[in-house]
């Protein structure tokens, strides 16, 4: 079975098992390499054949089946064989808008589209922010997607987690929930395929990493490529042929980019700007950076780290095994856990383990053990001991980002 991660927290976003299939050496003068299991799949195409035919030139497309299909997930190892062998630009990869990271070795084109995470309502029940649901109300989000953390920062508001993006929309369709937090594209997708459900509404979230760049990714071999997509995407930016492309899937551009820590509530107002139809413009902000190579900063000790680990065996090995390699709950170290692409946090984590765990009695434990459990978890993805102890209110507004070091000495 899928192996969960901190990666899978964006599954709909970053699949990418990156399993390249039956593919050839790229000859044409645009050449991209497509995830058929991406919503944004069409989209993709649609763009890089609107990118060849702006260069007068031909397109080939290379598809790749992202969805994880083995225990490892994606192997970036195989993602990087593929942009230097098989295609110049990998579209589709989204980079979280609020900061940033992609697979080592790789570079990124700037922004070509924006996307994101929705509020989807009914029409006749429209709602077009988390604060203006009414109290109680339950809503639907796809099994270890981000707005996932967003219950944590909306205690009125139930969560009801379905494995797919398809199955939360089904279950507010068939009015088993009141509302909806899903990825754009999905519900695009989904209500291109159900005719009869047109009768939703859907606002972006004003949430922290609900926004999200969408960029074509290159081996550095490939940078000529690139800087001609970049051209090519702006000549049609200019001419409003971009904009069409994407706009069912488009967001609005967010300046104010929060991480879960540094927001303990999203404010209320701006929250309320339609998403209906979105200005479909490419924002040209994707970072360049590559995480993951910085030195881990030293935020616990080695003793709390042995106080955490029995903490560990009595609360949690029973579901996330006593190797922390994963059970009924997903593993808890390793690069699919601590995995730099997606971006997260320390103090993200730790709002999910103090707040939603041990799942079975979620906040159950005193807020000394969750910060001797974090420091446990901490050691296990490769995180240095220090002599300053983590404490719970450190841990809830850590800024580190969440990234497997290698393992513990
Ligand atoms: C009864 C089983 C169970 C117990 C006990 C449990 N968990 Fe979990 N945990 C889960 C399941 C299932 C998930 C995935 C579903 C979810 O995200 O809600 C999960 C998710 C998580 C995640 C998110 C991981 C990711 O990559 O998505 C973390 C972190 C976590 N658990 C930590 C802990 C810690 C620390 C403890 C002990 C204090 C603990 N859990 C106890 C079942 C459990």
């Amino acid at each position: 079975m899928n192996h969960s991660s901190l990666s899978t927290f964006l599954r709909p976003v970053l699949s990418l098992a990156l399993v390249a299939s039956g593919i050839g050496t790229a000859q044409a003068a645009v050449s991209v390499c497509v995830d058929t299991s991406s919503p944004t799949v069409e989209m993709d195409k649609a763009i890089a054949a609107a990118v060849a035919k702006q260069q007068n030139t031909t397109l080939t497309v290379h598809d790749f089946d992202g969805t994880g299909d083995d225990e490892e997930g994606f192997d970036l190892k195989e993602f990087n064989a593929m942009a230097a062998k098989d295609c110049q630009l990998v579209m589709g990869f989204p980079v979280d808008a609020s900061s940033s990271g992609l697979p080592e070795g790789m570079k990124a084109t700037s922004a070509y589209g924006r996307t994101g995470f929705v509020l989807v309502t009914p029409v006749a029940a429209a709602a077009h922010s988390l604060s203006t649901l009414p109290e109680g109300s339950e809503v639907a989000v796809a099994y270890q997607t981000t707005p996932n953390l967003y219950f944590a920062d909306h205690p009125k508001l139930q969560a009801s987690v379905h494995p797919t993006n398809d199955a939360a929309i089904s279950a507010l369709e068939q009015k088993k929930v009141g509302a909806a937090m899903l990825w754009r594209p999905s519900v695009v997708g989904y209500l291109a395929k159900h005719k009869e459900a047109k009768q939703f509404d859907y606002a972006e979230l004003n949430e922290p990493h609900a926004r999200w760049n969408l960029v074509a990714l290159y081996d550095p071999a490939n940078a000529a490529a690139a800087q001609a997509f970049e051209t090519s995407i702006k000549a049609l930016q200019a001419n409003g042929t971009l904009g069409k492309l994407l706009d069912p899937y488009a967001v609005a551009v967010d300046d104010q980019a929060k991480s879960v820590a540094a927001a303990p509530k999203a404010a209320a107002t701006g929250a309320d700007n339609k998403a209906a139809g979105g200005n479909g413009e490419a924002a040209g902000g994707a970072k360049k950076v590559v995480t993951g190579s910085g030195e881990a900063a030293k935020l616990y000790t080695s003793a709390q780290a042995e106080r955490g680990k029995a903490d560990y065996a009595e609360n949690c090995a029973l579901c996330h095994g006593d190797t922390l390699s994963g059970r009924s709950g997903p593993a808890l170290k390793g690069k699919h856990f601590a995995n730099p692409a997606a971006n997260f946090h320390v103090g993200d984590i730790f709002t999910i383990v103090s707040q939603n765990m041990p799942a079975t009695q979620p906040a159950s434990l005193e807020p000394k053990v969750y910060a001797d459990i974090m420091a446990f978890l901490l050691q296990e993805n490769g995180y240095p001991a220090g002599d300053k102890e983590l404490t719970f209110d450190d841990a809830k507004a850590s800024k580190e980002p969440l990234i497997y070091h290698g393992a513990s000495k």
